[in-house]
């Protein structure tokens, strides 16, 4: 069964096309980061504007890219939260109307299983049961999952989610939105050693996060210096060894609280190419595989939203037409497909 994926809980507008036995079709993205930057953030309306532009075209393309055609899919899954109650309601209103033409069912995703599963689309995929890290703009979290929609809450940020403490950090930093690549890129230049910044909340039990205290940290320690590149440079390097160190540390003891060998880490922060390199370290030294999603498939796209509603679709699940997305929305009140 062919599977038209539909991503616009954010700034980006994506869609694909997954096919339930051959695997991904065709996807594509369209990135609302040039009319955000002026801003230095996303501004919900302008976002919502946006995808209301960019998605019916970028459905044909999509379409046309996997050489098939509107009578040859078989379902459509989008994303219904969490994210911006606007941007999202542009996807739900759009995958609605068209599973009623199509006569064909259609399936709400959750954003985060999407993430969660996008591991899954890679050729050499994790088996279940395994612990997730999930590390996006809007949420930090770990997960022990035992299957498809079988999700148990380890562990959270109780504060600013990983993604956002970059962005707000590289605010702070004078660089632009999106914060978190740029952030590792000045990061690269700085100096080991200068500063050391804290692993919040790795001194106590249990695999709650808090990021929102190192925004004043480096607040503080910007302020002592010259503020000159290489300062900031110095600081970023400092500031990326906590958030990594932090989020080994935990997926470590996460990993040996649950007597689990595989850890699966999604979300755009999973693109950052130094947390990659630790956590693989992390995995070799404790005997664990790691697995995580293309670079592309790190940041939001629609491929993981064509592949969780797939897996929903492939059970049979059946929804009313109503269009509806839920801005908030806590991933364990998932239930199996
Ligand atoms: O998953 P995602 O695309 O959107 C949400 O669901 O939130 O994640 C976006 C977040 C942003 O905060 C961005 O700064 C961060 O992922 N990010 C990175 C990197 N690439 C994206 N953070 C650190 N290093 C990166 N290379
Ligand atoms: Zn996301």
């Amino acid at each position: 069964m062919n599977v038209l994926g539909i991503e616009t809980s954010c700034d980006e507008t994506g869609v694909a096309v997954y096919h339930s036995e051959r695997g991904l079709q065709a996807h594509a993205l369209y990135s609302q980061v040039q009319t955000h930057a002026d801003y230095g953030g996303v501004v919900p309306e302008l976002a919502s504007r946006d995808h209301v532009r960019k998605l019916i075209p970028l459905i044909r393309q999509v379409l046309r890219d996997a050489g098939t055609e509107a009578d040859r899919i078989g379902g459509i899954a989008y994303t219904a939260g969490p994210g911006l109650i606007g941007a999202l309601l542009v996807g739900a209103s759009v995958a609605r109307s068209l599973a009623w033409a199509w006569n064909i069912p259609s399936v709400a995703v959750h954003h985060m299983e999407g993430h969660l599963l996008a591991p899954l689309l890679e050729p050499d995929p994790p088996e279940f049961p395994f612990v997730a890290l999930l590390v996006s703009g809007g949420h930090t979290q770990l997960v022990r999952v035992e299957g498809v929609g079988a999700y148990e809450l380890l562990g959270e940020s109780l504060d600013d989610a990983a993604g956002e403490a970059f962005d707000k950090t590289a605010k702070m930093l004078g660089l632009g939105y999106p914060g978190g690549p740029a952030l590792a890129r000045l990061a690269e230049k700085g100096a080991a050693g200068r500063f050391e910044f804290p692993r919040p909340m790795t001194d106590r039990p249990g695999l709650d996060f808090s990021f929102s205290g190192l925004k004043t940290h480096t607040l503080t320690t910007l302020a002592n210096t010259a503020g000159e590149r290489q300062d900031r440079a110095d600081v970023a390097h400092a500031f990326q060894e906590s958030v990594v160190e932090t989020l080994v540390i935990k997926c470590r003891r996460a990993l040996r609280e649950c007597g689990l060998t595989r850890l699966v880490v999604a979300g755009g922060v999973s693109a950052n190419l130094l947390m990659r390199r630790r956590l693989a370290e992390m995995a070799n030294e404790e005997a664990c595989l790691v697995h995580f999603p293309r670079l592309e498939f790190c940041t939001d796209n629609g491929a993981m939203i064509a592949f969780a509603g797939c897996q929903r679709l492939l059970n049979g699940r059946v929804e009313p037409l109503e269009i509806r997305a839920w801005p908030r929305w806590p991933l364990d009140e998932l239930k199996p497909p």
